[in-house]
């Protein structure tokens, strides 16, 4: 954790990675938090495009935030700065001479941008990758405060990011639905939710919509264990079943199922649901139809909780600022919000572990992880 204590006039933010709601929450309570402390506020398009091609925007790469920009904004999903998940500064496709597309580090050329644009400090709100890249960012003297989001919820070293409680909330309520049209039709509905490497919302979701088999990344499924548990539902009188999926769920000794792999950019998942929902069929002997709830995960108005965290995570990073600290993120740590070392925050992701309380009371009540 750095001090520095020179005088700010000029910061910037900047969304990079999958949005989540909440974001505007942040950006309102940075914005108006920084402008009473006599501040400049700018924010940066598209992750970092709006610095590292600003010949790309001719309205401009980077935006003044005044508090007009920033009036209304806590409620909506979406960021106003705009988001990118292939703009990795450290890996950033660039065509080279042989006309081949290859990944160039061009974090130096940033840093530099940031100090041509007169900008004295970054306040970077991302997941694991964009906190990643902040990180280096902040080892070549940059001042940054990273804030976290995802719906993933698979931040290190802090209880809960922002956007998460959306995805929750949401997932649940499809789940809930999908009950009375699974049990009207005696069908198996399988639920592919959003979780690359970390089933949080599929295990909270699950949990919480009564499903009868949750399938994370973090416990490999045996498709044949789960069938057996799905058959003995009938004998309890219940002639449907719900299946919670994260999309990226993998057989026993198998693979996740990925889409597609593209330079600068994550693996893309997709097909987890459908993949179980073919392999179940025969084996319940009951029709399996496949729901993907995928980036309507991401939409909707930030809940309540994931506001007020949105509002204090914001506000705290500016008070990081004006302390003196760079290189470290915001955390929730109940009931407040303290600063942990980006490094220590991004060094492993926060998957489910397998004894926590969560899939332990899952077991309790009878549902079952395919293993
Ligand atoms: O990282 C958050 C996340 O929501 C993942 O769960 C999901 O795999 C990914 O974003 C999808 O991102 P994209 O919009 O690039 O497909």
């Amino acid at each position: 954790m750095k001090n520095c204590k020179s005088a700010i006039k000029r910061i910037a933010i900047n969304t990079g990675g999958g949005d989540a709601p909440g974001l505007n929450a942040v950006i309102r309570a940075v914005v108006v938090s920084a402008l009473s402390k006599g501040w400049e506020c700018v924010g940066i398009r598209d992750g970092y495009n709006g610095l590292m091609r600003p010949e790309d925007y001719p309205e401009g790469g980077l935006i003044t935030l005044t508090r007009g920009k920033v009036r209304g904004i806590t409620n909506l999903g979406g960021t106003i700065l705009g988001t990118t998940n292939a703009g990795n500064p450290i890996k950033y496709p660039t065509m080279g001479p042989d006309g081949k597309m290859y990944e160039k580090d061009c974090s130096d050329e940033l840093v530099a941008a940031f100090r041509k644009n007169d900008l004295d400090a970054l306040v970077a709100l991302g997941g694991d990758g964009s906190l990643g890249i902040a990180n280096e960012l902040s080892k070549k003297g940059l001042r940054v405060i990273g804030v976290p989001k995802t719906i993933d919820n698979d931040l290190d070293k802090t209880v809960v990011t922002f956007g998460f409680d959306m995805a929750v909330s949401f997932a649940t309520e499809c789940i809930d639905r999908l009950h009375s049209t699974a049990d009207a039709h005696r069908r198996v509905m399988v639920v592919e939710v959003m979780g690359r490497y970390a089933g949080w919302i599929a295990l909270n979701s699950g949990v919480s919509g009564n499903a009868d088999a949750i399938l994370i990344p973090e416990i490999p499924y045996d498709i044949h264990k789960v069938a057996a548990a799905l058959r003995e539902r009938p004998k309890r009188g219940k002639h449907y079943a719900i299946v919670v999926v994260a999309e990226g769920a993998k057989p026993v000794g198998g693979e996740a199922s990925v889409v597609s792999k593209e330079l600068g950019r994550a693996e893309k998942l997709g097909g987890a649901g459908e993949r179980i929902a073919k392999d179940l069929e025969p084996l319940v002997g009951m029709e399996c139809r496949t729901v993907v709830l995928g980036h309507l995960l991401r939409g909707g108005c930030p809940t309540t909780f994931d506001r007020l965290i949105s509002l204090r995570f914001g506000a705290a990073a500016v008070r990081a600022l004006e302390e003196g600290r760079s290189g470290v993120m915001v955390a929730l740590d109940p009931p407040t919000v303290r600063y942990v070392p980006l490094k220590d925050a991004t060094n492993r992701m926060k998957t489910v572990p397998l004894d926590c309380d969560t899939v332990i009371t899952a077991r309790d009540l009878g549902i079952s992880f395919g293993d």
